[in-house]
């Protein structure tokens, strides 16, 4: 859809799009199932890389011409991006854009998961559900980087078992298995030497979060990200109580309007992450912007691994 070229009011810039990052939250967005629902007519996705095409007014730690990447709630799948100046954040010479793009809402997410709301310590066993996933392969990856003692990844299927592995996975949790809410805490402690898992990242909810709430040691923290299976577990208080457990929600976005600074120091974080190897997102697809209903085709039949980008210009 044509649209006239957006200005930037006081405190925003306008981006030309390079890359933008495709996100499962993306397809809540559009079915009027996410938290947020924006006025018609919009365009989808929360993340992409690019250069500020415009300055608004009061804008001075950006320059025309710069190399950001931008985190918004909604408007990346296009050619230019309204932006608030505090949600870009320049790019390390030389990044590849689509890798800045990837480096998004899913890296954020799972850095928030682990550190901010699970208060993660190096030498901890995290075990990460839906680890081929694009939140689930950052949180494997992360913890990994971070120092985490062991990484377990809940995957479904070799192929996604292979990608865990390659995100950093020391060991692979099938959460296809039958009577996973027995056979998922076995795993674990057979694992982890009967310890259990510090830590449970889950972007997944259903029958798997009640598994992994079973597999959590003393003390352990689960932290709710999503509901990709499509059901909305309920937390069992007993067990929070028998084992000093804490479950943690996380709405990502929230950080971004309400602690833009520290969201933009994450991100640089996770630049140096990437910039030292420890961190690279798995691009498993790349797709021209005008192909962004296939993109979210496949995501929403299940037919995605890792991160999938849509390339809107070339640099
Ligand atoms: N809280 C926040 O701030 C925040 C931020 C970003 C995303 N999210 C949410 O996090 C979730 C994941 O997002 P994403 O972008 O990582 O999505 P994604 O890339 O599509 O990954 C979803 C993962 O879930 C797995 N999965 C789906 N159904 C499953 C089931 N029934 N049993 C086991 N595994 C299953 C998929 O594995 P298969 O290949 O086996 O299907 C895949 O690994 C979404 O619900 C999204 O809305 C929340």
């Amino acid at each position: 859809m044509e649209m006239p070229d957006p200005e930037p009011g006081p405190g925003e810039v306008v981006v030309d799009v390079v890359a933008a990052e495709v996100n499962y939250p993306d397809l809540l967005v559009i079915e009027g199932r996410y938290q947020v629902r924006p006025p018609l007519p919009f365009s989808p996705g929360k993340a992409a890389a690019g250069r500020i095409a415009a300055l608004g007014p009061g804008v001075r730690h950006l320059s025309l011409g710069q190399a950001v990447a931008v985190q918004v709630e909604y408007g990346a799948y296009a050619e230019k991006l309204r932006a608030p100046a505090s949600a870009c954040f320049p790019m390390p010479e030389g990044m590849p854009f689509d890798e800045a793009a990837a480096l998004g809402l899913a890296y954020q997410t799972a850095w928030f998961a682990l550190k901010e709301r699970a208060g993660f310590r190096p030498g901890e066993i995290v075990l990460v559900l839906g680890a081929s996933g694009g939140v689930g392969s950052a949180s494997v990856q992360l913890a990994k980087a971070l120092g985490a003692k062991s990484v377990l990844a809940g995957v479904r299927g070799e192929a996604n078992a292979e990608l865990a592995r390659r995100a950093g996975a020391d060991h692979i949790i099938d959460l296809a298995e039958a009577n996973l809410r027995d056979a998922l805490p076995q795993r674990v402690r057979a694992l982890t030497e009967g310890h259990g898992a510090d830590i449970v990242i889950d972007p997944v909810g259903g029958e798997a979060n009640a598994a992994a709430l079973r597999a959590l040691a003393w003390c352990g923290r689960l932290v709710i990200v999503g509901f990709a299976a499509g059901e909305i577990p309920t937390i069992r208080a007993n067990y929070l109580l028998v084992k000093n457990i804490a479950v943690f929600g996380l709405q990502w976005s929230d950080y971004r309007d309400r602690a833009p600074e520290h969201v933009a120091q994450v991100q640089q974080e996770l630049f140096r992450l990437h910039a030292a190897g420890r961190v690279r997102p798995f691009i498993t697809r790349r797709l021209p912007l005008a192909d962004f209903q296939e993109a979210l085709r496949a995501l929403r039949d299940g037919h995605v691994q890792g991160k999938m980008i849509l390339t809107v210009r070339q640099r």
